[in-house]
């Protein structure tokens, strides 16, 4: 089975592109290396000894697409491709509709016309808004998005069930990431974020090796177990299994959603503590006021996937905070030499 990777190149994209030839898959990739760098599929290939086809491109040229389902005959679509950073968004909402609904439409009308019409989308827990209950199962509400990152997401859903809707041939799996961490066992992948980090873990790690000098708490005064922001982090191995198990587990066409978390919340000292841990020494850090946007919890009910899929996450945050440890430590300058 060959399967075409969009955005393959980047932090989920590769992990899941070493997942998939691990366990015997073909696979190809298409990406524009806008937020992602070659280096790593070189690296997948030196950690899987598997070959990797690559096309260096954006999913918005429809002739590429062309010829890359006239070159192969592709089974399923891992469709990564986009732009991901919430406040950007905000600020560049042109360029992230156009990128991520203009590219989902290049991407899903060619694979129509090369009579490919079998899709897993990287989704984001962000496309329930402000939680309606703990914990979040896939029956939640979605929509009450607040960035046109999220929106996005939630749009980017909403076509692709259209488009099952109106040809019951379409299989169409959307997953609902919670918040992917850590890195490759090896050491050899990891997450690359560009400038100054958003994301909570890749700013620990920055803090850890001294790049940057303290991690700043945003508010310790939510109705959590020690007022800090609790969240669902999932080992980035764990979510690129839980790709492959789509792939394995989905047989019939139709639109399937699942939750990819651990089910555990954890908060943002929790996590501090923990990476504090791997790292072997301590960490400074403050508390800062609320960051705008930011809701207390939010943790997934994952049981749907494991009844449908067979899939649950086995790493903890321990080895979550470990393995992103391991990853910056051998590359502090991430895929730059
Ligand atoms: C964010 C996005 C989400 C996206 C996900 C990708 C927002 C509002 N949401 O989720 O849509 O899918 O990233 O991984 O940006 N924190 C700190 N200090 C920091 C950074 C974060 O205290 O320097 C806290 C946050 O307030 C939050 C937790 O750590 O409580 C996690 O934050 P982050 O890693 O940015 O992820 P989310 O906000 O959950």
């Amino acid at each position: 089975m060959k399967i075409l990777v969009t955005g393959g190149a980047g932090y989920i994209g590769s992990h899941t592109c070493a997942e998939l030839l691990e366990k015997g898959y073909d696979v190809v990739v298409v990406d524009n290396f806008d937020n992602s760098s070659p280096k790593s599929i070189e690296r997948v290939k030196e950690i899987t000894g598997k070959d990797i086809t690559l096309y260096a491109g954006d999913i918005r040229d429809g002739g590429l697409l062309d010829r890359i389902f006239t070159e192969h005959k592709i089974d399923w679509v891992i469709h990564f491709a986009g732009l991901k950073a919430v406040g950007e968004s905000c600020e560049k909402p042109i360029e992230y509709y156009n990128n991520n609904l203009y590219g989902t439409l290049v991407l899903t009308d060619k694979m129509r016309r090369h009579g490919c019409k079998r899709i897993v989308f990287s989704s984001s827990a962000t496309v329930y808004g402000d939680p309606e209950k703990l914990p979040l199962d896939e029956s939640c509400k979605v929509g009450g998005t607040t960035n046109p990152y999220g929106t996005s997401k939630y749009f980017q859903e909403i076509m692709l069930t259209d488009i099952y809707k109106s040809d019951k041939e379409w299989t169409v799996v959307l997953l609902r990431y919670f918040n992917p961490v850590g890195a490759h066992e090896s050491g050899l992948i990891g997450e690359d974020p560009k400038g100054i980090p958003n994301n909570l873990t890749p700013y620990i790690a920055k803090v850890a090796i001294g790049e940057l000098k303290e991690v700043g708490v945003f508010g310790d005064d939510y109705d959590t177990h020690d007022g800090t922001g609790v969240r669902d982090y999932i080992h980035v191995t764990d979510l690129a299994k839980g790709h492959v198990a789509a792939i394995d587990k989905t047989v019939k066409s139709g639109v399937y959603t699942y939750n990819l978390g651990t089910g555990i919340g954890y908060s943002v000292l929790d996590v501090i503590h923990a990476f504090e841990k791997a790292c072997g020494h301590g960490l400074a850090y403050s508390v800062k006021p609320r960051r705008a946007g930011d809701i207390a919890a939010c943790y997934a009910d994952a049981s749907k996937a494991k009844k449908e899929l067979g899939w649950e996450a086995e790493l903890g945050i321990d080895e979550m905070c470990a393995s992103l440890w391991n990853w910056q430590s051998k590359n502090p300058n991430g895929y730059k030499e």
